[in-house]
């Protein structure tokens, strides 16, 4: 981001404008992130401007003043929430921001020199452990019972959230065998990134709008007013410290603390330990950046804290920070930047996907160019346009996504800084939203007609495997590592094979000789030779494998693998009806009739007929029992005489086959067996609407032509 130099670096009278408008600026964004829990920004760029605050009035300290946003920890009380004295003020933790090995050497160097510590003394101890990103609570806990539950705020005094923390499962309301006159255990509040995900899902489902952050999540629902609402709210709760102690000994360490909390009954994080010196903090830090994407949670950095509570006790205090801890982050895992276009990709299943065009930006440890913006309907409940400024997240395995826009207030409020960091930000408010983006009509790849499915948001290509984009996604679908796993067969690879004409369908894959793929540009003789190879190899792969790489929609791994066991043969699942494919465990309704489509197209078949021609073979199994009863599910009713078989046994023939019989007709009957002088039960049926067969249709169903 360019921040237009609009003062001219040393001249005092720019420099003094410049702290005004940083101290307005971080003053208002200091406000939506803490008070609000909706920040306008992301954290790196709040983060950003503060520093630069901080670095001004350290050069010139006689322009400090206590109202400056430095001056105080952020936090305000809010109105509803009950406010609550601290007992021993809740300290902020200095932060190292240079997230490189030097953050650590640093802060240990600061340790030594304040513990006058020479070169041949030992390494300090400290306990390392994760910064989780949520918001401070501390617990009040009096004989063992919670009493109190409150918020940071500015550090002296904050919010009675009591009832709200009462809905978190995870906090004991009672400890285990402590019962100390006063034990204050701080920590966080969090949001699991699953949980939120989930939370996601169903606000997305009822057409709500969706939340930015696991971490603003947790912030607001701790300080909502309802205290039902929040426990509708999925929040966790790790313990990092203490607070006020009267008739508790502690222990001489921190790790021992922790151990002693968590031996009560309170989470405390297995991400920690004790590491000996620089090198040992170094060494963790490292680690747990290689951990971080794979965590249930989000964290920006690990904290290390001298690990003895009486050096802890000789280092005291800054102003606001203990000497003892400090934050060491990580590259952030938002950050801002601009939408410069929107594209379409077409996926296997022909959805239509809207993907952002980012200037590229440094997040989550790489550089983001491309992010989902998921859907047309995402994209409107986050007003996103071309041309905006936006926050773009990068997390865990998740691939990155645009979470929203700087609203036009706060980029307003950069430019009046002369902070802009809006480039092209469009002047005028947003109401009524006018999109300059509309999904296509048809797919832009093969040009056939898309449309959105009845009563879906997703729109999607109508042109099958016509369309090249979806034959591409077919085949590396197929090729997967966990479908029949052909080596090699990537994504340039299949690139340079559809658009080349070289393959049109899956089959011909099975068919590229060595010539064909060694005439290819940029390949190698050794590496043709590889993907014969592996082609070769993949012919021999399981029937789960096999059916998951087909790609039918609605069906992953464990339904492929749910399938064959089930119906042991790949010709029972193709000729499954939908009936028969609902006594699946787990296939519902959708599934079975997505499974059930695809193979009554023929096509389709024919892709399966081809491969099996090719040479790729699996081993089959029996049926499962169920699976071999063709009436299961179904209930039956009996009225009149059969010509040949008695009502005993057509109901024996009839359960044995897995039937339910069933004494009188209701709309939850399936069919009516009707012989000669059938009465009441046969005219119920016509009402209903229910099936009505005669003996041999009964016997053409036993057969296992049922549905
Ligand atoms: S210790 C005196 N430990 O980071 C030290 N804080 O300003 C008090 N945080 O909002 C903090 N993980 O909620 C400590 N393992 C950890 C932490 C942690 C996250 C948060 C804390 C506070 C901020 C520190």
């Amino acid at each position: 981001m360019t921040t237009p130099d609009l003062f001219a670096s040393d001249t005092t009278p720019a420099e003094f404008a410049r702290l005004s408008a940083l101290r307005h600026v971080v003053h208002q964004h200091g406000h939506h992130y803490y008070v609000l829990d909706a920040p306008l920004i992301p954290d790196a760029e709040y983060d950003r401007l503060f520093q630069e605050l901080q670095a001004i009035e350290a050069a010139h300290p006689e322009w400090v003043t206590p109202d400056s946003p430095t001056q105080r920890v952020g936090g305000k009380v809010l109105d509803g929430l009950a406010p609550v004295r601290h007992a021993v003020p809740m300290l902020s933790i200095e932060t190292e921001t240079d997230t490189t090995a030097q953050g650590a050497q640093d802060f240990d160097a600061r340790v030594r020199k304040a513990l006058a510590l020479q070169e041949p003394d030992p390494p300090v101890q400290y306990a390392a452990e994760l910064k989780f990103d949520g918001l401070a609570i501390n617990l009040r806990y009096e004989h063992g019972v919670l009493v109190q539950a409150a918020t940071r705020g500015d550090g002296e005094t904050g919010e009675d959230v009591t009832q709200n923390v009462r809905t978190i499962g995870q906090i004991p309301l009672r400890l285990d065998g402590c019962d100390a006159p006063v034990l204050e255990v701080r920590g966080e509040v969090y949001m699991r990134r699953d949980d939120f995900e989930a939370l996601n899902a169903k606000q997305r489902e009822k057409g709500d709008k969706t939340f930015i952050n696991p971490r603003n999540t947790a912030a607001g629902a701790i300080r909502q007013l309802d205290p039902a609402l929040v426990a509708q709210r999925p929040l966790s709760f790790f313990a990092y410290g203490l607070g006020e102690v009267q008739g508790w000994s502690l222990p001489s360490t921190h790790a021992q603390m922790l151990d002693a909390v968590q031996a009560m009954g309170l989470p405390v994080c297995v991400e920690r330990s004790v590491a000996q010196g620089a090198a040992g903090l170094t060494a963790f830090h490292d680690a747990v950046r290689a951990k971080r994407d794979a965590l249930p949670f989000d964290i920006d950095g690990v904290v290390y804290k001298v690990n003895s509570l009486a050096l802890q006790q000789q280092l005291g205090f800054k102003t606001r920070e203990p000497r003892w801890a400090v934050a060491h982050k990580y590259p952030a895992q938002e950050m801002l930047t601009r939408l410069n276009d929107i594209e379409i990709q077409v996926g296997r299943t022909g959805k239509l996907t809207p993907v952002a065009k980012l200037e590229p930006v440094f997040v989550g440890g790489t550089t983001v160019s491309n992010a989902t913006l998921h859907n047309l309907f995402e994209m409107r409940r986050k007003d996103v346009r071309v041309g905006d400024r936006v926050i773009v997240r990068r997390a865990g395995d998740v691939i990155p996504e645009i979470v929203g826009r700087v609203a036009s207030s706060a980029a307003a409020g950069l430019a009046a800084a002369g902070l802009s960091a809006t480039g092209a930000s469009r002047p005028a408010p947003r109401v009524p939203y006018v999109p300059n983006f509309r999904m296509p009509h048809v797919c832009p790849v093969c040009g056939s007609r898309a449309e959105r499915e009845k009563g879906g948001i997703d729109y999607r290509c109508t042109g099958g495997l016509f369309c090249p984009a979806q034959r591409k996604q077919a085949m590396l679908h197929f090729a997967h590592r966990r479908a029949v796993d052909i080596e090699g067969l990537g994504d340039k690879l299949v690139d340079q094979l559809v658009d080349g004409g070289v393959v049109k369908t899956l089959p011909d894959v099975y068919r590229l000789g060595l010539t064909a793929l060694a005439s290819l540009e940029r390949m190698a003789d050794k590496s043709a030779q590889n993907i014969v190879d592996a082609l070769e190899k993949s012919k021999q792969t399981t029937l789960p494998r096999f059916i998951f790489g087909l790609g039918i929609r609605h069906v992953g791994e464990a339904t492929a693998k749910a399938l064959a066991r089930h119906f042991g043969k790949l010709d029972a699942i193709m000729d499954a009806s939908e009936e028969q494919l609902l006594h699946v465990p787990d296939v519902g309704p959708i599934v079975a009739q997505s499974i059930h489509t695809f193979f009554q197209q023929t096509h389709n078949r024919e892709v399966v007929e081809q491969l099996r021609a090719c040479g790729l073979r699996w081993e089959e199994g029996e049926p499962s029992e169920a699976a071999r009863l063709p009436l299961v599910g179904k209930t039956f009713v009996l009225t009149g005489t059969l010509p040949t078989l008695s009502r005993e046994q057509a109901k024996e023939m009839l359960e044995a086959a897995g039937a339910k019989v069933a004494g009188s007709v209701s709309k939850k009957t399936d069919y009516v067996v009707a012989g000669v002088q059938a009465g009441s039960k046969l005219d119920k049926a016509r009402e209903l609407g229910v099936a009505v067969i005669d003996e041999a249709g009964l016997q053409a169903l036993l057969g296992g032509t049922a549905g």
